[in-house]
């Protein structure tokens, strides 16, 4: 099943008195079950297309359908604006999760199955030790799992993580893509991640999506592998 058809996308932005093409003709599909990840140089448009798919930023030209609702679908943003002395424990953060987008500027009430929920995603991110611990006083890492917790407590059907494992070292951001890999295998959570970690996107995506303002190569890693060879002229 398609969920999100993209076509002839163009997203602009305004730069003084001119108008600048961030994205031009994008087409591309995303199936259920899908672990997609889009790679690209800096101010290739990397984050600037995830967020026309969020509805973040408005389309100049094109279409972006989702056949899901809203609320089906959690954001990881690339830099997570949370100040370190954020006042909210864990739990709490993850409790978050649980209310819908349209609950906005009401008062949270979190029933019994939230709590449940709650404990489950943070279960899976390991992070259940840390649960009355302050967010701000966790280590980038833990941080990162406890977000990813509250992204994933509603059991989304999409999952969106721009480059999610940025200041990470090398063994924690390795298990955070393992945590990946099994809500994509075992939940069935179709994930959209962009990173520059090609070797992590080697091992881990079923689908490769270079942009460079177009769209540049879509395809699985081995066609990927083979593009990459034939683009260096056969010299790897
Ligand atoms: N709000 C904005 N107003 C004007 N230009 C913008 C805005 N947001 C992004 N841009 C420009 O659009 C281009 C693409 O930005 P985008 O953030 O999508 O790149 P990216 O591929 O995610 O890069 P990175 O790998 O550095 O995160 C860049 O040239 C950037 O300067
Ligand atoms: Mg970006």
């Amino acid at each position: 099943m398609c969920l999100i058809n993209i076509k002839e996308l163009n997203v602009t932005y305004r730069v003084g008195y001119k108008t600048i093409f961030v994205l031009k003709d994008i087409n591309l599909d995303v199936k259920s079950g899908e672990y997609v990840c889009i790679i690209g140089n800096n101010g290739a448009g990397k984050s600037t297309l995830i967020k026309a798919i969020l509805g973040l930023e408005p389309i100049f030209r094109g279409e972006i359908k989702i056949n899901c609702s809203k609320n089906d679908i959690s954001y990881l943003p690339q830099n997570n604006g949370i100040s370190l002395d954020f006042p909210a424990t864990v739990e709490e953060l993850v409790l978050s999760g649980t209310q819908s987008t349209s609950n906005k500027f009401k008062i949270p009430f979190y029933n019994k199955k939230n709590k449940i929920q709650a404990g489950i995603a943070m279960d899976k991110a390991g992070i259940k030790s840390l649960a009355k611990r302050r967010f701000g006083e966790l280590s980038g890492g833990q941080q990162q799992r406890a977000l990813f917790a509250r992204a994933i407590v509603k059991c989304p059907k999409i999952l969106i993580l721009d480059e999610p494992c940025t200041g990470l070292d090398h063994d924690t951001a390795e298990n955070f893509y393992e945590l990946l890999s099994c809500v994509n295998s075992s939940d069935k959570t179709t994930i959209i991640m962009i990173s520059h970690d090609l070797s992590a996107v080697k091992k881990f995506a079923s689908k490769v999506v270079i942009l460079n303002g177009e769209l540049k190569f879509c395809g699985s890693v081995a066609e990927w592998e083979k593009y990459n060879f034939c683009a260096c002229g056969g010299n790897l």
